[in-house]
């Protein structure tokens, strides 16, 4: 089974993609530290995201790189989002995406084109939401309470204006824009806790397997 996750930055679908593959028992890959990565290796480059070339020559980033946590900082976030734009950046990240999703025993990818590009076969495909406000008190909350490895002291009306920036980026560029498939269940977790936005993607699913049966 491919189960797809799609939806705008702190949105909660990397949590309900990590709860999706640890109850079904499926790998699950994070496709935003792909783009992470690349945009933090243009930045140790001395690079320029905007640039296509740059940002191309980036993508031959090393795998040990994923596992540096500067990888989930905002900043980061906001370089992975810039390199996302080039085509070729895309195109160079999709073999190693599709692999993923095409092993076996299935998978569980989260992202902003999985459902639509990446797996337009996905078997099920959810849409994850939130209001911008919620989503940046959620970021701000993680944040200043050093989730991300060091606490960071930020106003949230800061927060909000890059989730704003981000979110417009990615909805409006011409390659792969975040967007619901046509056939993506929206789950919109506003005003849900962790808990209770999990427990509806679950049932989400399971009510997708049994009507396919
Ligand atoms: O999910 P995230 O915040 O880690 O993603 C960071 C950026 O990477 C996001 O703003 C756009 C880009 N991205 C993408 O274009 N396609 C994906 N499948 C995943 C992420």
């Amino acid at each position: 089974m491919i189960i797809a996750v799609d939806g705008p930055t702190a949105s909660g679908k990397g949590t309900i993609a990590k709860a999706l593959a640890a109850h079904f028992g499926l790998p699950h890959l994070d496709t935003g530290l792909l783009y992470r990565a690349v945009g933090r290796q243009v930045a140790l480059d001395g690079g320029d995201p905007d640039c296509a070339e740059d940002a191309l020559a980036a993508c031959s980033f090393p795998d040990a790189l994923l596992d540096d946590p500067e990888l989930r900082s905002e900043e980061s976030g906001g370089l992975a989002s810039r390199v996302s734009i080039h085509p070729a950046v895309r195109q160079a990240l999709y073999a190693r995406q599709r692999a993923f999703a095409m092993q076996p025993a299935g998978a569980v990818l989260d992202g902003r084109d999985i459902g639509t590009v990446i797996a337009p076969d996905a078997d099920v495909k959810l849409f994850i939401t939130a209001s911008v406000q919620a989503r940046a008190r959620r970021r701000w909350l993680e944040m200043t309470a050093g989730d991300i490895g060091r606490e960071i002291d930020i106003p949230l009306a800061e927060i909000e204006r890059d989730i704003v920036a981000r979110d417009d980026r990615d909805i409006s560029r011409k390659d792969a824009p975040l967007r619901a498939a046509a056939d993506a269940l929206v789950i919109d977790t506003t005003g849900m806790n962790r808990e209770r936005a999990i427990a509806e993607a679950i049932e989400a699913v399971r009510m997708h397997r049994a009507a396919a049966r």
